[in-house]
């Protein structure tokens, strides 16, 4: 994979910031050839220390609401001062995905990078704690650590030598991920699949010295990288009339 866009951000000292495999080439691919409008309102849900909402800032013209619940966002600000970004380009938001802020329809897409697996696991998620707040026919853009092909039944050693079964909980296939959307009446999908970036976000994190890298070494390090992938989902809410 080429990441013209994030390749210019994935410093050394930026990629400080990124909480787990690097989420600005994540995104790059998930936003290829994205049908979000030009100038949009957007939310970047879980968007962690901000460098995927600088992304969206920067390289993609959006307004960006970088919405989190455990960073904070102060330092956020600073983040996006430091980058040139002004306050009516990033607007840090500390919230919970399951008690948004906002008002309804207030955004044009949802982008969700690393995070959606930590609240969006209940099927009426959408229909009731995120749809409200996107406008008809907006787009949610989703991607999260998922397995090629769920084996929770009998979950290969490599894998828990760094997570532990209820870890692994929240690591599904594409499969299990359309079967959760698929339950919205309110959005249609657009796309459900894997991404290919696997190996270099993830060798980007293992070279962190950070606790969460340095344990995840020991599995990925054992061969458990052929049971993992990144999950790209693709919804659009339907009009009320639909
Ligand atoms: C693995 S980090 C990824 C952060 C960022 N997207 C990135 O890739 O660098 C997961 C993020 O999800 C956020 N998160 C988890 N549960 C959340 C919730 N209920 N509401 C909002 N954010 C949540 C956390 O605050 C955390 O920053």
């Amino acid at each position: 994979m080429n990441y013209p866009l994030s390749e210019k951000y994935s410093t050394p000292d930026l990629l400080t910031k990124i909480m787990g495999p690097n989420p600005m080439k994540l995104q790059e691919e998930l936003l290829t050839g994205h049908l979000i409008p030009e100038k949009s309102v957007v939310c970047d849900l879980g968007c962690g220390q901000g460098l995927t909402s600088m992304l969206l800032a920067k390289e993609y013209g959006f307004t960006v609401y970088a919405t989190d619940l455990w960073c904070d966002p102060e330092n956020n600000r600073r983040f996006f001062d430091e980058m040139g970004l002004s306050e009516t380009q990033v607007i840090p938001v500390k919230a919970d995905a399951t008690a948004l802020p906002f008002e309804k329809e207030f955004f044009d897409a949802v982008v969700s990078t690393d995070s959606y697996n930590f609240f969006g696991l209940d099927p009426d998620y959408l229909d009731q704690k995120l749809l409200p707040f996107v406008r008809e026919g907006g787009y949610i853009y989703i991607t999260i650590p998922g397995m090629k092909k769920d084996c929770h039944d009998n979950l290969p050693p490599e894998l828990l030598l760094s997570w532990t079964p209820e870890q692994m909980d929240y690591v599904h296939d594409a499969d299990y991920w359309r079967a959760i959307v698929s339950h919205s009446r309110n959005a249609e999908i657009v796309e459900v699949g894997e991404l290919k970036s696997n190996e270099e976000v993830w060798a980007e994190w293992l070279k962190q010295a950070k606790k969460y890298a340095v344990s995840d070494r020991k599995s990925m390090e054992a061969g458990a990288g052929k049971y993992l992938n990144f999950v790209k989902i693709v919804l659009r809410k339907k009009s009320a009339q639909a």
